[in-house]
């Protein structure tokens, strides 16, 4: 359902100013949305059909039409829709690169769309990325002028990058740019690393369709999920239109859609703060977000807001509903109190009515889902190590083997060592010599592109099986409470992975069957929507959902804890978990034992500082941020939120 007709998610009852400068539509979530465009564009295909036409549509890669295109594909499998009158045109191709390479656009397109729907392959125009240097301009100049010669493009796909780009107009593009040959921003490169061996190997160029090209589409959808895009789509929204935000141009286009999730809409202005845009239905969340909000604008605690800070800040209407700010800021104060607790498995034996756990029964099994081998210390170490602490039975289940995120130099280490071990203990078979050589002679002359061999992979997952184990085990739990998934979705070795399927689903439920639970955690991250850890919570919802009639899982709650990238605001934190300058520091112990992923880990993501210094830093920001509103000085404080089954 769109956002705004949701009456439960909508913010506004009425709109009386609005700050988009282009036609928004915000979604419960990418898969929806995604839905919903694919429907219109099989629509426009169809008609067109029925009058014996074609249709132009220009397509775009990268993680936000994927979505799109597999519900495509399923109308064609499963609703006869046809693209046999389809010409496409996409937007862009890094430069230099073959077709068959890995990372080609070419090949993306391919995997995702063409080769399962019924087009003519004539009818497809990807840039080629293997145009000689001298030769560009005239190539360019030709794929313009074949996109004219198909009638121009009807409807356009865009994503936008971080750097606001839209195809790899980097900012600086001009407003009648056309085809051409560009240079890669250095964000750009920095987020294709994932793709990639390295950012050094991202090229650094790339062919793409100008926003003069773009420009000349009839209609655009301009596609974005995720919190880390929601900082670029309010500028390109909400801002002035300027060549140092390419996507801003699009406010000139006389058709565009926008289309989002609600994580990347967080960041406009009926979101972040709907009171300026309009009369709010002021339920007890927004409430709690109006008043976080107005203590951080006016950099006061919440007991000492008056009713002057709230008229001055445009929230004169909230004094209105609710009588005046004394007893608004108490109301809000203990509702935020009540969330900072140290029995995060509920107190024996007392009062739990204002608390965020059952203080009953005392002694709770729980498991910790940890998407990664090591979501569980970085994310949560300080709870983890306190409801083992405090008697809780504690199983922590790493869903991934993590087996990709592993140097090579490491795995070679590894396999070197086994090796030689074999050699003086003259423990080895001949095969088992056989098998490691092959491995330390495949790591020796491993390039790039190449994708790992079973054998390393498995290597690789033992690395960080070690790791999960003696950090699991540092936290004070037994190996019988360690347990280990290995999800097959994510076996592929590449960051593409396949999707969730029955077997990934059936080994949560029969961990969650086994264990029979009173709570769960689990990583709760949305910011990437094709990240691991997104498939990793959905797997949890579906066997929840799965096992709904059973007895036991009444009893179960789930608390979502965010991974090493980013907190949850305040205003929505249901239970906040102090730590000391000591659990602080046992936290990151725990986090050492993942020595693979020290220093330089492969995906390190778009932040150079390690995963224990992250976490550190994140958790003294969430106590920051509670003193500020008025509360006890913590050293860090670990945030959740409880998820509720419909
Ligand atoms: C892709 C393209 C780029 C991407 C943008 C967003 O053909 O031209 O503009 O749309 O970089 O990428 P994702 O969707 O991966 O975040």
């Amino acid at each position: 359902m769109d956002i705004q007709e949701n009456p439960h998610a909508g913010y506004l009852k009425y709109e009386l100013k609005n700050f988009e400068k282009l036609p928004v539509k915000i979604w419960e979530d990418s898969r929806e949305a995604s839905k919903h465009v694919a429907k219109s564009i099989a629509l426009a295909i169809r008609q067109r059909q029925q009058d014996g036409e074609m249709i132009v549509l220009g397509l775009a890669t990268g993680s936000s039409p994927i979505k799109v295109y597999e519900e495509l594909v399923r109308m064609h499998k499963e609703e006869n829709l046809s693209f046999k009158n389809v010409i496409s045109f996409n937007l862009d191709e890094y430069y230099p690169m073959p077709k068959e390479a890995r990372q080609s656009y070419w090949r993306f397109m391919h995997e995702y769309l063409f080769d399962h729907v019924d087009i003519d392959p004539n009818n497809i125009h990807i840039p080629d990325g293997t145009v000689a240097m001298d030769q560009v301009a005239d190539y360019c100049h030709n794929y313009e002028k074949q996109i004219d010669l198909a009638g121009g493009i009807d409807i356009q796909l865009l994503g936008i990058g971080r750097t606001g780009h839209i195809g790899f107009n980097e900012p600086g593009a001009w407003e009648t740019s056309p085809t051409r040959m560009v240079r890669l921003d250095h964000l750009t490169r920095h987020d294709a690393q994932k793709d990639f061996q390295g950012e050094d190997d991202v090229p650094y160029r790339a062919i793409t369709m100008g926003v003069g090209s773009i420009f000349k589409a009839r209609t655009v959808y301009l596609l974005a999920w995720g919190q880390h895009k929601a900082h670029i789509i309010q500028q390109a929204i909400e801002g002035e239109i300027s060549t140092a935000v390419p996507a801003s141009f699009l406010q000139k286009h006389p058709n565009v859609k926008v289309v989002l999730d609600k994580s990347a809409a967080e960041e406009l202005t009926r979101m972040r703060a709907p009171w300026k845009a309009g009369i709010c239905n002021w339920t007890d969340d927004l409430i709690c977000k109006a008043v976080v909000w107005l203590s951080g604008k006016s950099g006061k605690p919440i007991l000492k807001l008056t009713d002057e800070d709230y008229n001055e800040q445009g929230l004169s209407d909230l004094i209105i509903e609710q009588a005046n700010s004394y007893e608004l800021n108490i109301r809000i104060f203990n509702r935020l109190q009540h969330t900072i607790s140290g029995w995060p498995g509920g107190k024996p034996n007392a009062d739990d009515s204002k608390r965020p756990e059952r203080a009953l029964p005392a002694k709770k099994r729980v498991i910790l889902f940890s998407p990664h081998p090591d979501d569980d210390v970085i994310s949560m170490g300080g709870t983890f190590q306190r409801l083992v602490d405090q008697g809780h039975e504690v199983h922590v289940a790493y869903q991934t083997s993590g087996n990709i995120a592993v140097h090579d130099y490491d795995a070679l280490r590894y396999a070197e060592f086994m090796l030689e071990f074999g050699e003086t203990e003259k423990s080895l078979g001949d095969q088992d010599v056989k098998n490691l050589k092959k491995i330390v002679s495949f790591l020796n002359n491993k390039k790039s592109a190449d994708e790992d061999i079973p054998e390393v992979r498995s290597i690789k997952g033992l690395i960080r099986r070690g790791e999960a184990r003696a950090g699991a085990r540092f936290t004070g739990l037994d190996d019988a409470h360690i347990h280990f998934l290995d999800m097959p979705f994510y076996e592929t070795g590449k960051t593409r992975k396949k999707p969730l399927g029955d077997a990934d689903i059936h080994l949560i439920m029969e961990l969650m069957e086994q264990v029979k639970p009173h709570q769960v955690y689990a990583a709760g991250d949305l910011a990437d929507p094709h990240g691991t850890h997104r498939v990793c919570l959905d797997a949890i919802f579906e066997a929840y959902r799965r096992l709904s009639e059973k007895a036991w899982l009444k009893d179960c709650w789930v608390w979502l804890y965010r991974g090493a990238w980013h907190e949850w605001p305040v205003h929505e934190i249901e239970m906040a978990v102090p730590m000391s300058p000591q659990q602080l520091r046992k936290k990151r112990q725990a986090i050492y034992m993942h020595q693979s992923q020290k220093d330089h880990p492969p995906f390190p993501g778009d932040d150079s500082r390690e995963f224990w210094q992250r976490a550190e830093e994140r958790n003294r920001e969430t106590a920051r941020a509670y003193r500020e509103l008025g509360f006890a000085e913590y050293e860090a404080m670990e945030a959740f939120v409880r998820w509720k089954p419909e």
